[in-house]
């Protein structure tokens, strides 16, 4: 108060920028008066404030922009904390709402409470929401976060709400995942959504279950309807999709552009080096049409409101937190300066404030739970007493979605044989994260890999090893290197090993830096599609059938599951 009324000095001075204002749309010119970490004054009457103590940073010809926001992503892996939030303070970001799904997956209550711990003290904002861990496999459920659990966690103050609830398991009426999103309402906080493909009846039917987001539309319909509907909606612009090209229909509907967000839903290493953060989204999103202001808009104020943290951040306002970035023009999004929490955390792309590199504890290094070594008989399929059988095969249709198909194979030696001819190839989900000793082999069409095996810990919505290959040696020599690394990713291939990453925290956090990351990735999609791999993200192809969040026939520890009807399926039939 003492600063804003010239009374006292501020401690940080940002002068004669152009401030958008992201509560009316204006863009004015005026200096902004900071003490402390929060914004005292914003106008041209600095009066007595700027004085001796005050750092002086003059942004004549310069906008000032709040700091991003990313309103839903997925940062607790590959990457560590340290390596993510490089790149958000040098691009601008100083705010990220995550979800904890990796963790929460492997590891539950414990995972969550150990990604908190690396939230602490960084020099950006960084909020969770609780991951319901919404799973096939029932070793997971089992250990997945339970109502007490998550009541105690929504009394934290970086704990926004619970995490992306998939709308098949509400529907289905699971009654872990709905006494969850009960207790969630009743504590006031934010029921995330996920109603990819939901449409009518029931997509009103879940939007009823209170959840009040959806960040999955693909089409500017399907925001119309769900903005109808009163949910807020999170554009993706990330690692797993891109929808803000097919969303720019609606780049001059106002009414709907108030209910809207851009975030990441996820950033692979290799985007964060090449384009950027949220500010290659934001100015994607100016490039595409979108008025420069809307666009910040939807990066900052909208997504503070829709999470009621608008008191405190998404603004450029006296009381809220110092969080700006100074950009040379409003169609420019490439930040000069970046401030958080009143410091200069980063000037020209350069970070001055590094993120804490936070010690994962002990217990993180050791979740590969394999009693043994395994052997290519590991994956055999016995079939005793028949030639032929009618199997079951997950058939790949798209690099993520699958269907189920019926073919006729012969049984040799009592046996199930993969056939790399006509791209059938074993595919087999080992837990991991429990020690159960649960495995599950089957087969897969469509993947194309013609030799060899890859195998990885890094999955979605389990705490499985998946593994496929053509040539079951090279399966369990893929396996047991993931042992040997604590966790990863591996393609063996005629008894080598061609190319891997350790994730040796969790099984699915690599503590290199982030660039060597991106090279190992690069290096592991070239090797698998040297192998025949068809996949534009292999790694990716194989996180994901596991996943409930994508159709339909789907593979854990315990067997193949179909989404369809949400049950477990026979391998061979009849
Ligand atoms: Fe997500």
């Amino acid at each position: 108060m003492r600063v804003a009324l010239g009374e006292a000095e501020a401690d940080l001075a940002i002068v004669n920028g152009s401030v958008v204002n992201v509560y009316n749309g204006e863009v004015e010119k005026a200096s902004v008066l900071i003490k402390g970490n929060r914004i005292a004054y914003v106008g041209s009457d600095t009066g007595k404030a700027i004085g001796q103590s005050t750092r002086v940073i003059n942004a004549n010809g310069k906008t000032l922009i709040p700091g991003f926001i990313d309103g839903h992503t997925h940062i607790d892996g590959p990457y560590s904390i340290s390596g993510i939030l490089k790149y958000a303070i040098a691009g601008g970001t100083t705010t990220i709402i995550t979800e904890v799904s990796d963790l929460g997956s492997v590891l539950g209550y414990e995972g969550i409470i150990q990604f908190l711990a690396s939230i602490k003290k960084q020099p950006v904002k960084v909020f969770i929401t609780v991951p319901p861990v919404v799973t096939i496999s029932p070793v997971t459920e089992e250990h997945a976060i339970t109502v007490e659990q998550l009541r105690r966690l929504l009394r934290r103050k970086d704990v926004l709400g619970l995490g992306e609830v998939y709308w098949g398991d509400v529907l289905s009426g699971n009654r872990r995942i709905l006494d969850l999103i009960t207790e969630t309402i009743k504590q006031g906080k934010k029921v995330e959504g996920h109603s990819a493909g939901a449409s009518g009846a029931k997509l009103q039917a879940y939007v009823s279950s209170g959840v009040s987001s959806c960040h999955e539309p693909i089409t500017a319909e399907e925001v119309r309807e769900r903005v109808r509907l009163g949910l807020f909606i999170l554009i993706r612009e990330g690692a797993v999709r891109r929808e803000l090209e097919a969303i720019s229909q609606i780049k001059d509907d106002d009414a709907v552009l108030n209910r809207l967000a851009i975030s990441t839903d996820g950033v692979a290493p290799e985007q964060l080096i090449s384009g950027g953060y949220m500010e290659f989204v934001v100015q994607k999103a100016i490039n595409l049409g979108f008025k420069p202001v809307r666009a910040i808009q939807m990066a900052t104020v909208n997504v503070a409101r829709h999470f009621a943290i608008d008191d405190d951040i998404g603004g450029i306002a006296p009381g809220k937190y110092a969080d700006i970035a100074i950009i040379p023009d409003l169609k420019t999004v490439k930040a000069e300066y970046v401030i958080s929490n009143g410091r200069v955390v980063s000037q020209n792309g350069q970070v001055l404030v590094p993120p804490r590199k936070h010690r994962y504890p002990r217990s993180l290094w050791d979740t590969i739970h394999l009693a043994r070594d395994f052997t290519a008989d590991d994956f055999a399929i016995p079939l005793e007493g028949h030639r032929q059988a009618k199997v079951r095969l997950i058939n790949q249709v798209t690099d993520l979605v699958t269907r189920q198909e019926f073919i006729d194979m012969p049984v040799t030696d009592g046996r199930l044989k993969a056939d790399a001819s006509k791209d059938i190839i074993k595919v087999a989900a080992i837990e991991r994260a429990y020690g159960t000793g649960k495995s599950f082999t089957g087969l897969i069409r469509g993947l194309g890999l013609k030799k060899g095996a890859m195998a990885t810990t890094d999955v979605w919505d389990c705490g499985d090893i998946i593994a496929v290959g053509a040539d079951e040696t090279d399966m369990a020599q893929a396996v047991n290197r993931i042992k040997e690394l604590r966790g990863g990713i591996v393609i063996c291939a005629g008894g080598s090993i061609l190319a891997e990453i350790a994730l040796p925290v969790a099984g699915t956090i690599s503590t290199e830096p982030l660039e060597t990351i991106a090279d190992k990735f690069r290096r592991i999609q070239q090797t698998a599609a040297g192998l025949g791999a068809k996949s534009n993200n292999f790694g990716l192809t194989l996180a994901t059938l596991p996943s409930p969040a994508i159709p339909f026939l789907r593979i854990c520890s315990s067997g193949l599951f179909n989404l369809k009807n949400n049950r477990f399926v026979e391998l061979t039939v009849g």
